[in-house]
């Protein structure tokens, strides 16, 4: 499906009934990472998976997507479905856009699921970084950025199905929405103060062999989050990308929370 706003045509979807989820992928793929935890969960509840701007069939804009661009957009996807709260489920760069919604829109968040992600901004390397990806983007193309990042995103014993899904995906991207998601990043501020604010029940999950954001990230988080119940799921053998390298997993343990719950 498709809408306009904020300037932009967003490209989402939107299956099932009951209360409502939102579903925020990584960098830089898109809503499809989602697919095995839609069909998980699409019986019992409202599942709302968008490409974030710049991603999917989403417009790619000028100018850096900044978290609390992102975090707006959502905001007003769910102000047209006429959904008042939702679970918010956000792996990576979608946890940081999870805070960014929590800061600016906490009444439309019943519940948080944070995904290998991490409260902290990056450092000065880290944004160096992230300007060399974006014009290595630019300028060769979303496939390079693919062959960069794969070995990086996934566990060492990850099928070969997995990283063939991904480098589709990723390379299915443009260039330009790439770059602009990376120097968005760059510019997200710290979320850690952040966290002594959350009141909502939050779910953790986390894979054990994630290398870009490790399980000592989840367990910060949790340190810091006032809202209890916490609850942290650490997958066994499991890389970055925990919801496409572990679905059933990852799902048993986003179903198992949602059903302590109860409704939205
Ligand atoms: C992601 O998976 O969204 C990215 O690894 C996040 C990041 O680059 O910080």
């Amino acid at each position: 499906m498709e809408t306009h706003l904020n300037g932009i045509r967003l490209h989402y979807e939107d299956v099932g009934a009951g209360p409502a989820l939102l579903l925020l992928h990584a960098f830089p793929l898109s809503g499809a990472m989602w697919r095995d935890q839609v069909d998980w969960l699409r019986g019992e509840y409202r599942l709302i998976v968008p490409d974030l701007r710049g991603f999917g069939g989403s417009d790619a804009p000028p100018g850096p997507a900044t978290m609390e661009q992102q975090a707006d957009d959502m905001a007003a996807l769910l102000e047209q479905l006429g959904v008042d709260r939702a679970v918010v489920v956000g792996l990576s760069m979608g946890g940081y856009i999870a805070f960014a919604f929590w800061r600016r829109h906490a009444d439309k968040v019943a519940a948080l699921c944070l995904a290998d992600t991490k409260a902290g901004a990056d450092s000065d390397e880290g944004r160096a970084g992230r300007e060399a990806n974006a014009r290595l983007a630019e300028e060769q193309g979303a496939n390079a950025i693919a062959e960069k990042m794969i070995p990086s995103l996934v566990a060492a014993g990850a099928s070969q199905a997995v990283r063939d899904e991904l480098r589709a995906m990723i390379g299915a991207n443009s260039p330009d929405g790439i770059a602009a998601a990376l120097r968005g990043m760059a510019l997200r501020p710290d979320s850690t103060p952040d966290l002594a604010s959350i009141s909502v029940p939050t779910l953790l999950i986390v894979g054990e062999a994630d290398a870009l954001t490790p399980p000592a990230e989840a367990t910060k988080i949790n340190m810091g989050v006032a809202g209890r119940p916490t609850y942290v799921a650490v997958l066994p053998d499991v890389g970055h990308l925990s919801a496409m390298e572990a679905p059933e997993a990852f799902s048993i343990a986003l179903a198992d929370f949602l059903v302590q719950l109860g409704g939205w």
